[in-house]
């Protein structure tokens, strides 16, 4: 397939996974502003590891998975963290690019949306970043953690709403995690690690 064919194929098939989802939808609309825009790739170990991983299997979203992974020897995978004080272990396994936004195969002004992979038993750390984001959970699982919230263990299907600057992390167990995230404004904040995260105690065990 053509690079044009596999982004077009993973744009239909994140706006029927969004539209279909009350909460996503609830969140912003799927944007009626997309333009194509040109993305060179950028490997990085973590796509190795999504693509490897055979424990990811969603029932409700196995095309938008299929599509994610089809995407992936030729999207820009994303270092967020990368100079940071954040394990290189957490840097070879977490996968994230992004699918509406900067280095991405599409653009729009009303909303920011990437992918998001965790293989099991990873640990991303307490951060924060201005946007308000949702997370809608494709296949697998994890433990969601917000500041004032108890944590919640989310599954296919679910969400997570994190308000602006609301520091918020994730932790999987046994099961790998695939999310599609988004964000509806503050576009040119990137997510930063809270400080003080020792005092953000996870109250579940
Ligand atoms: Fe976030």
């Amino acid at each position: 397939m053509t690079q044009d064919i596999l982004f077009q194929n993973l744009l239909h098939a994140t706006q029927t996974a969004y539209r279909a989802n009350p909460e996503t939808q609830a969140f912003a609309g799927f944007p009626s502003d997309i333009e194509r825009q040109s993305v060179s790739s950028h490997h990085c170990n973590c796509s190795d590891v999504f693509q490897h991983d055979s424990k990811l299997a969603s029932a409700k979203y196995a095309d938008l998975q299929d599509a994610i992974l089809a995407a992936s020897d030729i999207v820009h995978w994303r270092e967020t963290y990368k100079g940071t004080e954040i394990s290189n272990d957490f840097m070879d396994r977490f996968g994230c690019y992004c699918i509406i936004g900067d280095d991405a195969p599409f653009m729009s002004e009303q909303i920011r949306l990437w992918m998001v992979y965790m293989p099991a038993h990873l640990y991303y750390p307490w951060h924060h970043h201005p946007a308000e984001e949702i997370y809608m959970v494709i296949s697998g699982s994890a433990i969601f953690r917000r500041k004032g919230c108890p944590d919640e263990v989310l599954s296919e299907g679910q969400t997570s709403f994190h308000k602006s600057n609301q520091p918020h992390a994730m932790e999987t167990r046994d099961d790998p995690i695939l999310c599609l995230v988004a964000w509806r404004d503050s576009f040119q904040a990137p997510p930063e690690l809270t400080e003080n995260a020792s005092l953000l105690t996870p109250t579940y065990t």
